[in-house]
């Protein structure tokens, strides 16, 4: 009878320390103290993690959580040092109600292992840009216009990607690069938004050849087994299934212009990414705060 019971017992106190911890949605908890991650710091389950990580959540996040288009960085020092385990664990059971971040579907035991994994990163070491953010917001809405086919939390074009959080999600080493030279680009380097076959795009760009011989060329929007959705340089968007189409060409080259610098200074390159740097979503610019500008005398809206 004891051998019996006792695994069940196990099994039972496992079961109330995630109910009653971290997935406890609400309810009372069973404990006192904090559960704790059983894998920190082992590094079979940091592998594990990031193997998790690159199929749940790198879409978002970059390869390798450094941030994308879509999601922050989770690099940084906060994330990797100053929240608790089981602040995280919620983060990513529950996500964040309306952002983009979904509640993940991941067994506790596998939720751990990816905090494992984020737990081993470090934070970039990235220099910040020298020039003035508010200057650089000129030259991006209106001195050089990179507005016209980006927007930044709801203004500008929708030909390029949205920025609104570029600086969480690349380095202003990447940026200067895209920007004097958006066909350079390394391997390394996607545009974080589209996956072919499980290849990260460089570009955005895509020829399709229609049954008719007509070429069409744009930017990617939508792409599954069956269908194409791509917006052309007069922001129209083009929707095919791809039965009706002979070609679909994924371009090697962006369609935005490279700034060499008789276009943009070295100066407004400055400024600009100071500008780009900030942009860290709408709920995260901590470079642009009040006091920031109360410091420079200029209103930012
Ligand atoms: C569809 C895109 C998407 C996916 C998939 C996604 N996230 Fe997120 N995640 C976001 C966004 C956007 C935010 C920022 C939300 C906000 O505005 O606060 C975020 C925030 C977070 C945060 C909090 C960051 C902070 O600074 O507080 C963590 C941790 C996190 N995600 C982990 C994960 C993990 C782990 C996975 C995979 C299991 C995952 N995310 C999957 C989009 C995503
Ligand atoms: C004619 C349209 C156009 C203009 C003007 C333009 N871009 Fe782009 N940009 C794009 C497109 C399209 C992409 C998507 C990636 C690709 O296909 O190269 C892109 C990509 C980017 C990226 C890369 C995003 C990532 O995560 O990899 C950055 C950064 C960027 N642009 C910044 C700028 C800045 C700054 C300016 C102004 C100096 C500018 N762009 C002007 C069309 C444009």
């Amino acid at each position: 009878m004891k051998s019996i019971r006792w695994p069940f017992i196990l099994l039972m106190a496992t079961w109330g320390f995630f109910k009653g911890g971290p997935l406890g949605f609400g309810c009372a908890p069973l404990q006192e103290k904090e559960p704790q991650n059983p894998f920190a710091g082992q590094s079979v389950a940091a592998n594990e993690g990031q193997a998790i990580f690159r199929s749940q959540c790198a879409m978002c996040h970059g390869p390798e959580g450094q941030g994308g288009l879509r999601g922050p960085s989770l690099t940084s020092a906060r994330l990797t040092q100053g929240i608790s385990d089981v602040s995280l664990f919620r983060v990513i059971t529950r996500g964040i109600p309306g952002t983009p971040m979904p509640a993940s579907d991941l067994e506790p035991e596998r939720t751990w292992k990816v905090i494992t994994y984020l737990r081993s990163l470090t934070g970039h070491l990235t220099t910040v840009p020298l020039g003035s953010p508010l200057t650089g917001k000129e030259v991006f809405f209106q001195k050089i216009q990179c507005s016209q086919c980006h927007m930044v939390n709801g203004r500008g074009g929708r030909l390029g990607p949205d920025l609104s959080r570029i600086g969480s999600a690349r380095s202003p080493s990447y940026l200067e690069r895209k920007i004097r030279e958006p066909n350079k680009l390394g391997k390394d380097m996607t545009v974080g938004l589209w996956w072919e076959l499980g290849q990260p795009l460089l570009y955005q760009t895509v020829t399709l050849l229609t049954r008719e011989g007509r070429y069409v060329t744009g930017s990617l929007r939508n792409e599954d087994t069956f269908s194409i959705q791509l917006m052309d340089s007069k922001e129209e968007l083009h929707f095919f299934l791809k039965k009706d189409l002979q070609k679909v060409i994924h371009e090697s080259k962006s369609l935005m212009p490279g700034y060499d610098e008789q276009i943009l200074s070295e100066r407004d390159l400055q400024d600009l990414l100071a500008y780009l740097s900030s942009l860290r979503g709408p709920n995260q610019t901590q470079e642009l705060t009040p006091q920031h500008y109360e410091k420079t005398g200029i209103n930012p809206l």
